[in-house]
């Protein structure tokens, strides 16, 4: 059987990608960034899974303001470095997994959350860049990714509850696979940023700690925080935290918090990052 071992949250700025392939991983103001990573870049090395499920947003890339899904799962073989205006990432091409994708779609569509199929995406900085973090910068990426798409980008999104409750129904969705697989979800975005508007810059690190806390010990609380509530205290793209509440909802209740790192700022971002281990499924190896 497949098995989700563990969770990772991260945020997915931008110019951390173009830090890293502008060869400035060196400058102190990046240093203190990717230093956060490399216990983290070990973890993975170690657990070495087979799939990671990564929860991103497209940011009006793949999708323009023309057709914008709710939940989206990239079910193709592979899946483009995105064009973002100044030429696409030099990273490698992202190989998904069909059969489990497709898996996947039939079983959360018939457990009653109506996914988008997508069979053609390109995908920009909010899925690359977590797994530059993740991974460095290698050939190859080591495991194959699905990508799921979640608008945060277009009023209105989904809730916290409902993306928690799509991670449960991924869960069920993964341990119904009959091939065993080691599978680790990523939920990407946030943590408190504003990029745009008389708040530009706004940061909010009260906010972003309780947060960290609820993902680990108390996400019944967090997943009950409502969009105004995302937009007023963790600014205009705040809300992109929802989307480390499926990855929060496929884990078990109680977790392992194997990691934690916290700064401000990166960009305009506060950067967050959660390695959560699942007991019950580690247990299992
Ligand atoms: C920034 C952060 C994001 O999440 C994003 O999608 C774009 C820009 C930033 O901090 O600049
Ligand atoms: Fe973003």
């Amino acid at each position: 059987m497949a098995k989700i071992v563990a969770g990772v949250a991260t945020s997915h700025v931008p110019a951390i990608g173009a830090a890293l392939d502008n060869g400035k991983t060196q400058e102190p103001y990046w240093q203190r960034v990717f230093a956060g990573y490399e216990e983290s870049k070990k973890w993975i090395a170690e657990v070495k899974p087979d799939v990671c499920i990564v929860v991103f947003n497209d940011h009006a890339t793949a999708f323009s303001v023309d057709v914008v899904p709710t939940f989206a799962l990239g079910c193709a073989a592979e899946f483009a470095p995105a064009d973002e205006g100044w030429g696409p990432r030099p990273v490698p091409v992202v190989h998904g997994h069909p059969e489990l994708a497709a898996h996947i779609a039939q079983s959360v569509i018939l457990d009653e959350f109506d996914l988008t199929v997508v069979n053609n995406m390109e995908v920009d900085h909010g899925l690359t860049v977590p797994l530059s973090l993740m991974f460095g910068q290698p050939e190859e990426w080591p495991c194959k990714i699905i990508p799921l798409a979640v608008n945060v980008v277009l009023f209105p999104p989904p809730t916290g509850n409902r993306c928690f409750n799509l991670g449960a129904a991924i869960r069920r969705a993964v341990e119904s696979y009959p091939e065993d697989l080691k599978v680790v979800i990523f939920g990407t975005g946030g943590m408190s940023h504003q990029i745009s508007g008389p708040r530009a810059g706004l940061i909010n690190s009260e906010f972003d700690k309780a947060f960290l806390d609820g993902m680990s010990n108390d996400p019944q609380k967090i997943i009950k925080i409502k969009h105004v509530e995302y937009m007023r205290e963790a600014g205009a793209e705040g809300i992109e935290m929802v989307m480390w509440l499926v990855m929060r909802g496929a884990l078990d209740e109680h977790v392992r918090e194997r990691y934690r790192f916290y700064t401000v700022p990166a960009s305009n971002t506060a950067v967050g990052h959660l390695i959560l281990e699942n007991p019950s499924q580690m247990a299992a190896e």
